[in-house]
């Protein structure tokens, strides 16, 4: 199945939404009652892995969403990056973070399918509403052209400025020819700034083997009520299929930063890998 349904995914932005709440990483404006609800049916399981010190599932998520905080903030500090496209933002805080960081240093654009947009749209206007530096685009990551498409987004921004795309929690759900789609579109989208700069999770087999991660897919797939993919076998893998999509760059294990990650659940964290690329100019 090429598309997932955006019905089956978004209830995991409610979940993920309320990880970074419960994790002192957000405004509870961002805390949706179904986002507690879902959390509260895992805390039990959270908890017990924790005990014993097996990989918890909000160990894996705040390793990723810190790491692309930490890299993310480390390309605006050396001036690489002064524009953000956040595509499949959901109800993640860090856009309206970074922009109360930054003020107009920045320009962020949180992105996402309709129905997700619409919540995003009223935390927002509940924080004080949208500005030219911060604000919300409809975009369908799957779409090459139109008013949605990254394309399009990308062309409403200056493009005399390094911009990143980010996408945190959006791969997984679709195969790996999908996803190879959608980073060929960000690479072209990216190939027109001075420095186009790709961030996003993703998970690797090796970084999944063993009989653990039978508990650690079943939890994931039964937020989405079908299939998560697992797309790459090795970091290897995975840096080829960005080459060939035209973003070079590389995977970087939260292990490896854990002293730039104060607190991080090594376990966990041993789940996830972030990707960090350049578009190819060109591309
Ligand atoms: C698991 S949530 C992640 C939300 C957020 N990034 C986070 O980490 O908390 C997945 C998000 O992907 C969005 N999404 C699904 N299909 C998409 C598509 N084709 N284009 C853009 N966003 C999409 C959903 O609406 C949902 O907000």
């Amino acid at each position: 199945m090429a598309r997932s349904h955006p019905e089956q995914i978004s209830p995991t932005a409610h979940y993920t939404g309320y990880v970074w709440f419960a994790h002192g990483q957000s405004h509870e404006a961002f805390a949706t009652t179904t986002g507690r609800r879902m959390y509260q049916a895992l805390r039990v399981a959270n908890l017990a892995a924790q005990t014993v010190r097996l990989p918890t599932l909000d160990g894996m998520l705040l390793a990723r969403h810190r790491l692309i905080d930490l890299r993310l903030t480390e390309a605006i500090e050396t001036g690489e990056v002064e524009q953000v496209v956040e595509v499949a933002a959901g109800l993640s805080p860090r856009g309206w973070r970074f922009a109360r960081r930054y003020g107009d240093r920045l320009t962020y654009v949180e992105a996402d399918l309709p129905g997700m947009l619409a919540n995003k749209r009223r935390i927002l206007a509940e924080l004080g509403g949208e500005s030219p530096h911060h604000r919300t685009a409809e975009v369908d990551a799957l779409t090459d052209a139109g008013p949605t498409s990254i394309e399009a987004i990308c062309a409403t921004l200056d493009p005399s400025k390094g911009t990143a795309i980010i996408t945190e929690g959006l791969i997984n759900y679709f195969d790996r020819a999908t996803v190879i789609g959608i980073w060929a579109r960000f690479a072209r989208a990216l190939a027109r700034f001075p420095t186009g700069l790709y961030l996003s999770d993703v998970n690797t087999r090796d970084g999944n083997a063993g009989a653990l991660v039978a508990a650690f897919s079943w939890l994931l797939s039964a937020f989405v009520r079908g299939k998560v993919h697992i797309h790459f076998d090795s970091a290897d893998e995975a840096e080829a299929a960005l080459a060939q999509a035209g973003l070079l760059g590389m995977l970087l294990d939260p292990r490896d930063l854990a002293e730039q990650l104060p607190g991080l659940e090594l376990a966990g964290a041993g789940h996830v890998r972030v990707i960090e690329a350049l578009a190819k100019k060109g591309s």
